[in-house]
């Protein structure tokens, strides 16, 4: 059964796209990475997921449950953390965990679960004014996880985190599908980001899905392109020829190889073993702009 799945969802605003037409469809068990750039309409979805927007048109379904009221049934296994995690500063991390629990009426082990899961049981009494931005987004994923949450929706949960603090993030989500079988929708502007973690993807640009599949099925555009650099371009692109490659000079001097034939250990290695000067060898990651490019070029909605 999908833990998520809309029909048409469509939420606008004077003037602006909002979400159009959102076939959603988010698989239960994996990680799904929800990409758009800035106003895409990620946060808009995920308030309408919650409940928190009413749609204008469309259903949205959550484990097979149709949501249509605020506060329904089945928002009961979901957990959130929507852009920063609303916290009392004044208080300790376990005392912002302690109100939320009673609100729940949920167990009081819950507390040392949530905490143990999020690695903060060190710092549970120390004031979340003194807390780091890494240690708040932590935080507000153990508020999101003491109803004991089938599906976790993150708006961005790696906004401002430094490169440890995304690392940090970036495991605990993997393991908490992982580990916990909870499915985990998380938004992103990020390509390399979600690319670490998701098995599934959906691409939102002006608030329209333009793509919508499994991560693998997306490999090969993702590998990027192989660039080479040289002081001899000709002599580079005469080897590559007699080894049965294409290549080609870019614009900015470089040497880009086409379809390679070969694996990159395999060209490394045989690069080495011929004439050619290579000072650099390496991958051009694509970027989520490009990777646009390429998808909105092509069909629209795979699944
Ligand atoms: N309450 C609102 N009133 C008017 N327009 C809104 C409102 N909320 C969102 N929008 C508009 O809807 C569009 C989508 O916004 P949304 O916040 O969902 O994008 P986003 O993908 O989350 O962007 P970001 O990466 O900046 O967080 C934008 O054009 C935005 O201006
Ligand atoms: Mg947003």
């Amino acid at each position: 059964m999908d833990a998520i799945r809309t029909q048409h969802l469509t939420r606008r605003f004077d003037g602006e796209h909002g979400v159009i037409d959102l076939d959603l469809v988010v698989p239960a068990g994996g990680v799904y990475g929800f990409l758009g750039p800035n106003g895409a309409g990620k946060t808009t979805t995920i308030r309408l997921l919650l409940g928190l927007l009413r749609p204008q048109a469309g259903s949205i379904a959550l484990f097979g449950k149709t949501a249509n009221a605020i506060g329904a049934g089945a928002l009961k296994d979901v957990g959130a953390l929507v852009e920063s995690p609303s916290l009392y500063p004044h208080l300790s991390g376990r005392d912002n965990l302690e109100i939320s629990r009673r609100l729940l009426g949920a167990p009081h082990t819950r507390i040392d679960a949530a905490l143990e899961r999020v690695d903060l049981r060190a710092d549970a009494q120390r004031k979340v004014a003194h807390y780091s931005l890494g240690m708040r987004q932590r935080l507000g994923l153990a508020l999101a996880l003491l109803n004991e949450p089938r599906l976790l929706i993150l708006d961005e949960p790696g906004n401002g985190l430094d490169p440890a603090g995304t690392l940090d993030m970036r495991a605990l989500v993997r393991s908490l599908a992982a580990d916990n079988g909870i499915t985990v929708f998380l938004s992103s502007h990020l390509l390399a980001e979600v690319e670490q973690v998701a098995s599934h993807i959906g691409v939102l640009q002006a608030g329209r899905l333009r793509y919508q599949g499994r991560l693998d099925a997306l490999r090969d555009r993702l590998r990027g392109r192989l660039l080479l650099e040289t002081a001899q371009h000709d002599v580079l692109i005469g080897c590559l020829h007699d080894l049965g490659e294409q290549a080609h000079r870019t614009s900015d001097g470089r040497i880009e190889i086409i379809e390679p034939r070969r694996s990159d250990a395999e060209l490394l290695r045989d690069l080495v073993q011929s004439q050619a000067n290579v000072s650099s060898f390496h991958r051009e990651r694509p970027t989520l702009e490009s990777l646009f490019f390429d998808l909105t070029n092509q069909a629209e909605t795979e699944s």
